[in-house]
């Protein structure tokens, strides 16, 4: 048995994780829960200050089990990255985002592996968890680790395992969520499997990086597909009188071959808006054209147009226009019950309303303030004054938080781009 192998087993390996944020702070509270010193590593010192004095930044950590951990020293932030020296596993959780023409950005990935080739030590696993296309772990940064004078495969340990975390879902965490890993040597994929069985029930290992890379973003391609589906047809529904909400309640109820997705006024996060580029680019250096995962990308893009102008005819029907009118937008982050704001559509509307001349003010209960082009825009109270003076209300993010039946009696106007009325029968609510 390997030395990791044995410290795995019996908890007294140390755990770094890189980048302390949406993905990486739950992974690092995880592998402290479960009995493991860990030491997380941030570029941002604000949020290391967070977190070793407990107070989670993030909503779906509780700052009662970050105190404890903090207090009890199984989880200290850093900002050092020598400190990588005395870890014996590493999990990378830096962002993957795009450049402004929608290439892949790995230059977080490339600085951490450059940062981390100065201080890997051998028999040291590293996992990488960003999402990236296939490849990456393999072609990118084993070889800048290997600038260490170490080989990887026989020195040091190199694996990838994608990040499954669902921010704000209350049923699946870490501890129940699958996870796929895949080592660049078996002894690498057996190592991986074996520190994340420490946080997850159940540890999927595949025979390479490539497919577990490759898992990832088809999953993610999966979501954005399905979801440029319903949005399309959702268009057609409308010109043909028909409700999609009841189309898909009404095809939720076959038991096999079919799985619900909802439409919306576009597709927000770190996740499902970027990752499709990361293949589609790719795929392109092998003379592949993604057309399917372009075509459903497009088509999500256009959605904060089309909820524009399905706005636009909502007022009409009031003898109102765009220009002038009174918009609040309910809802800026980018899914319900989260405070992210990442490639959010309500950003992205309320920007096409402005340009159109209209009013627009919005109501977050998790976003206090949101840049739109040059302007700040602060959260405004909900209050019934607020709610009947707006010549109309737009659900744009279905927080829970929202009382819908209390919305629809005192607006004029509302229309619903998430369905969160639909069990509500008040005619002044016209439905994506
Ligand atoms: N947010 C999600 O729901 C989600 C889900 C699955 C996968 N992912 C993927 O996980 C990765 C991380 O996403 P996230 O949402 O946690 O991003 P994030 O921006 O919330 O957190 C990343 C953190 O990394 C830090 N960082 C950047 N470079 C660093 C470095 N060199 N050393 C130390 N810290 C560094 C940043 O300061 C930031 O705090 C991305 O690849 C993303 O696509 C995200």
């Amino acid at each position: 048995m390997s030395d990791l192998e044995q410290r795995l087993k019996n908890k007294t390996a140390v755990i770094g994780i890189v980048g302390l944020g949406y993905v990486g702070l739950p992974l690092a509270v995880a592998f402290s829960q479960a009995g493991f010193k860990v030491l997380g590593f941030d570029i941002q010192p604000r949020r290391v200050e967070l977190v070793n004095k407990g107070e989670p930044y993030i909503a779906d950590i509780d700052s009662e089990s970050l105190s404890a951990l903090v207090a009890n020293n199984l989880l200290q932030g850093t900002t050092v990255q020598s400190q990588l020296k005395e870890v014996d596993a590493i999990c990378i959780c830096v962002p993957t985002p795009l450049t402004r023409t929608r290439e892949p950005d790995l230059s977080y990935v490339t600085r951490e592996s450059e940062e981390l080739s100065r201080y890997l030590q051998p028999g040291q696993l590293v996992v990488l968890e960003s999402t990236t296309y296939p490849g990456t772990t393999r072609q990118i940064v084993l070889p800048i680790l290997e600038r260490s004078g170490l080989k990887g495969g026989q020195d040091f340990h190199l694996a990838y395992s994608p990040e499954r975390v669902d921010p704000g879902n209350k049923k699946y965490s870490i501890r129940n969520t699958p996870k796929v890993v895949g080592g660049i040597d078996s002894s690498s994929t057996r190592l991986a499997e074996l520190l994340y069985q420490q946080v997850a029930e159940v540890v999927v290992p595949v025979s390479s990086p490539e497919v577990a890379e490759m898992t990832k973003v088809f999953e993610n391609v999966f979501r954005s597909v399905n979801i440029a589906l319903v949005n399309e047809l959702t268009q057609p529904c409308e010109k043909m009188g028909i409700s999609v909400w009841e189309v898909i309640d009404a095809a939720s109820s076959k038991p096999f071959g079919y799985m619900p997705f909802y439409p919306g006024p576009g597709i927000g996060g770190h996740c499902i808006p970027l990752d499709p580029y990361y293949l589609a680019s790719k795929a392109r250096e092998y003379d592949f054209h993604t057309r399917f995962i372009e075509l459903a990308a497009e088509i999500n893009e256009r959605m904060p147009y089309y909820v524009t102008s399905r706005i636009a005819d909502a007022l009409n029907t009031r003898g109102k226009s765009l220009n002038n009118a009174r918009v609040l937008v309910l809802g800026v982050a980018y899914k319900k019950d989260v405070e992210d704001i990442r490639e959010s559509p309500s950003v992205k509307l309320i920007q096409l309303l402005q340009e159109k001349g209209t009013n627009v003010s919005y109501n977050d209960p998790y976003i206090v303030k949101i840049q739109i082009s040059e302007d700040m825009l602060s959260s405004v109270e909900l209050t019934e004054e607020c709610l009947s003076s707006a010549d109309c209300v737009v659900i744009a993010t279905d927080h829970s938080y929202y009382n819908y039946q209390h919305i629809a009696d005192k607006a004029s106007l509302v229309f619903d781009a998430r369905g969160a009325t639909r069990k509500l029968d008040n005619n002044n609510i016209i439905r994506l």
